[in-house]
């Protein structure tokens, strides 16, 4: 049988700089995704990559005395390095500098402006140079950019035009007919009530007022401008082309997810369907906008010197302490917040406390009562019935939380268990029934009840701690990847090793300011 394809995405990063934690969120919840979509049976198709021209990146490269491709090479290579140190599962990672995407979006713009959708017009604003955005007076902010918070300056440049207002229409009737396509449902009455009531206004996508960009083929002193190349990235890279797009793109398209951040959900929510539309495609089935990751109450910003880089966290905690973190601390809706005392409170009450206790005392009896050999003997006590059941929950339990992409939810459910696992023990006491030769069948029945619990809990981790997930059924020594509880395995441990060192606090943070 034919496998169901699922196709999700990151936004394409700026390579403006290295990207901080908050921007390495996106592609570990992404990953998670990902991953649990593998889990789950299906074939996964898992984009990701890098938003690589503009006047910003022109300038940055001036700075630095090198050429825009240098300074853009060096960045994304960056980027990927540290999406790699997040051991993030990507299928791809593309470039909007890559030829192929270029040549397409040469393409996509020609045929846009053949259809009547793109035309040339003049372009008077006020202009927001470092976000390369032109706003009307009523969307600034006290005078000011309401994205940024710096001036604006007025501006006028001859440059094509989208005509977004064409599909206005039919764009609210997605919405209506579509009700999963924008998530959180807060942001789509955001899009409808900012920008939809009101009207849209036609886009501008060219300039002519800098040269890092793909050019217009038929009116090369325009370059296109980001959105029209950035966005297409999610088509081009599959094999969309105008006139005999691939079979892959066939297969994959429409995307199953777009995952952005709130601040460009409008992007993707309107500019994106609507150059959609006038590529007669279909529309992405959804758009989530998660929250950000917030340092302490700030946003994370060079100028404030509160910028912390996956990296050196993971250098300091491991990957997937780090990935536990993020994944698990950012709610569905609301904005997460990251400071070291709060991760290194994290890992030690649920990675340390929880799991890596749980992990290491169950083996440790196991070998120490069994020599590591441990069946099902059936012996059952009322106080199983709970736990069993709790087990045998947590399959459906994260189905429905992570159909609704609520991840910090589904690892709570996985950590549920294990809390009920380190309960068990304190209810059942398997040192007590050691004492006794007459209860080894219970003991070994509780034992092998806590192996397979930690053992579901295990296979459902992987998409989140891949690593501690592998490590845990290394230490376990079984085979057995299934979903549910199964009364008949057999385990054989090994001697288990440390899964998550206890941090000293004061002597973490003292090395950390070392650095
Ligand atoms: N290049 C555009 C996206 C084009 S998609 C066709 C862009 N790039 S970005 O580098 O600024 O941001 C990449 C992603 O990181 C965005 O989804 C953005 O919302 C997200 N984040 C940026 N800062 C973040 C946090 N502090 N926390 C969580 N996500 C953050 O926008």
């Amino acid at each position: 049988m034919e496998r169901e394809k699922y196709y999700i995405t990151t936004a394409i990063a700026y390579t403006s700089g290295k990207p901080h934690i908050g921007n390495t969120y996106e592609i570990v919840l992404a990953d998670a995704i990902a991953r649990y979509k593998r889990l789950r049976g299906f074939d996964v198709y898992f984009q990701t990559g890098t938003d690589e021209h503009g006047e910003k990146i022109e300038l940055k490269a001036k700075e630095k005395g090198v050429t825009p491709k240098e300074f853009v090479d060096e960045v994304a290579t960056e980027i990927k390095r540290i999406w790699d140190i997040m051991n993030t599962s990507y299928d791809r990672f593309v470039r909007t500098t890559d030829p192929i995407h270029e040549k397409q979006v040469q393409k996509i713009f020609k045929k846009m402006y053949d259809k009547g959708d793109i035309y040339l017009g003049k372009y008077e604003g006020l202009y927001c140079t470092p976000c390369e955005s032109f706003f009307t007076e009523s969307q600034l902010i006290d005078g000011k950019c309401p994205d940024c918070g710096r001036e604006v300056h007025t501006a006028s440049e001859e440059a094509y035009f989208f005509r977004l207002s064409k599909y206005q229409d039919r764009l609210v009737e997605y919405y209506n007919t579509h009700l999963d396509f924008i998530k959180p449902e807060a942001r789509k009455n955001e899009m409808i009530n900012n920008f939809i009531k009101p009207g849209l206004q036609d886009l501008c996508v060219s300039r002519t007022s800098f040269d890092w960009g793909i050019p217009v083929d038929f009116d090369p002193k325009h370059v296109i401008y980001v959105w029209v190349d950035a966005l297409t990235n999610y088509i081009t890279n599959i094999g969309y082309d105008v006139d005999n797009p691939s079979e892959e793109f066939k297969k994959y398209w429409p995307a199953d997810l777009h995952l952005v951040g709130k601040d460009i959900i409008r992007f993707h929510t309107i500019y994106w369907p609507c150059f959609l539309m006038s590529l007669d495609l279909p529309l992405p089935k959804q758009v989530f906008g998660h929250p950000w990751l917030l340092f302490g109450n700030d946003k994370m910003s060079k100028s404030k010197g509160n910028i912390m880089y996956a990296d050196d966290l993971v250098n300091y905690f491991g990957v997937d302490a780090v990935r536990y973190y993020v994944l698990h601390e950012i709610p569905y809706a609301n904005d997460g917040t990251i400071t070291y005392e709060t991760l290194i409170e994290r890992i030690n009450s649920d990675l340390a406390n929880v799991l890596g206790n749980l992990v290491n005392r169950t083996i440790s009896m196991a070998n120490k009562y069994f020599a590591g050999k441990v069946t099902n003997k059936k012996v059952t006590e009322s106080v199983d019935k709970d736990f069993i059941n709790a087990i045998k929950n947590l399959d459906t339990q994260i189905e429905d939380k992570m159909s609704r992409l609520e991840i910090g939810a589904a690892l709570d459910e996985i950590f549920e268990v294990f809390r009920k696992s380190n309960k068990y023990i304190d209810d059942t006491t398997p040192w007590s029934l050691a004492k006794d030769e007459e209860n080894k069948d219970r003991l070994e029945t509780v034992l092998y009840n806590l192996l397979e619990g930690i053992r579901v809990g295990a296979v459902f981790l992987e998409p989140f701690l891949p690593d501690t997930s592998k490590e845990i059924l290394r230490q376990l020594n079984i085979s057995d990847t299934s979903l549910q509880y199964n009364e008949n395995n057999s385990y054989s441990t090994i001697t288990p090793s440390v899964l998550f060192a206890r941090i000293d606090k004061e002597e973490k943070l003292k090395e950390i300011e070392n650095k």
